[in-house]
């Protein structure tokens, strides 16, 4: 397969944070308005860290507001929540997000629900959910969104086509099945009791592997010419180099590749264009509670 073929998710995320950075120059300059992103993180898990890092200098190159909090992983849920309620009311902060996990003494649920609908920047609130299900101006998860964008890119109509998704978690599997449905695709959303997971994949015009199963699905599962999205992000040992990792996803790339007719990698593929989906979403949100209309990003 030919270079071309193989979705760069870092320079789609790299342009769309550029049109984010245009949209957020003209909302300064026409209404006064910078959007604010605050970002909670509860303990010091070293990914976590990583993760709120590159969401902190990406909301800032972006000319956004960023507010980091960061709470020891001793803080109770009332702590959390009290805080929430703070953030809910700053009229500086526009879009909330709260790193997960969090430790076990909150309960996560309890959280995503005390964030305001409006400024769910995550869209894990269920009145969001339900937004999303029913119609209506949801706030879209991240990761989802930036996978449609990318299939928009590459196949253009979605109308049609049969779309697979492999996982139903709240966070990708569930959304992207519903966003996929809004885009007239014909959905089949797989999981662990799945009959006979490889000829359902086979079936796929477009297949999303989000299980957090290393390289599960192989080249043999993969309809000649379908569109591949990764979004498995699992860390394994490298062979003959003790102690040592290395990043794949929940595909085998090297057997894909050769069948895939676009496919996008792990790493360099979805990753980067879940940050850049959450200062989108966090531009949307803050257009949305000023009454603007969002603009096209
Ligand atoms: N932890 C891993 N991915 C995510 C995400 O998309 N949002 C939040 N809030 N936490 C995460």
């Amino acid at each position: 397969m030919a270079d071309e073929n193989i979705i760069d998710g870092k320079a789609f995320a790299a342009d769309l944070r550029a049109r984010i950075g245009e949209a957020v120059t003209q909302l300064k300059a026409q209404h006064d308005l910078t959007p604010g992103l605050a970002v909670v993180l509860v303990g010091a898990d070293p990914a976590s860290q990583v993760y709120v890092r590159n969401k902190n200098k990406a909301t800032l190159e972006a000319g956004m507001q960023s507010f980091e909090h960061v709470l020891p992983d001793t803080t109770s849920q009332e702590e959390l929540l009290s805080l929430i309620e703070r953030l809910n009311s700053d009229d500086a902060v526009h879009g909330i997000l709260v790193q997960l996990p969090l430790p076990d003494q909150i309960d996560e649920q309890a959280v995503i629900d005390a964030i305001d609908p409006a400024k769910d920047a995550d869209g894990f609130h269920v009145i969001n959910t339900g937004r999303l299900a029913a119609g209506g101006d949801a706030m879209v998860p991240c990761t989802p969104l930036g996978c449609l964008m990318m299939l928009k890119d590459r196949l253009g109509d979605l109308s049609g086509k049969e779309a697979v998704i492999v996982g139903r978690s709240n966070i990708v599997g569930k959304p992207m099945a519903q966003l996929l449905l809004d885009a007239n695709c014909t959905i089949t959303i797989c999981h662990s009791r799945t009959a006979d997971l490889p000829a359902t994949c086979r079936r796929a015009d477009i297949l999303v592997a989000a299980v957090g199963r290393p390289e599960m699905v192989r080249g043999d599962w993969i309809k000649p010419g379908a569109a591949v999205i990764d979004v498995g992000i699992n860390r394994v040992p490298k062979p003959g180099e003790e102690g040592k990792f290395r990043l794949v996803g929940d595909v085998a790339f090297d057997e894909a590749k050769d069948v895939a007719g676009v496919i996008a990698p792990v790493p360099g593929g979805v990753g980067p264009m879940t940050i850049a989906c959450l200062l989108a979403n966090t531009v949307t949100a803050a257009c949305r509670q000023k009454g603007i209309e969002p603009p096209a990003l």
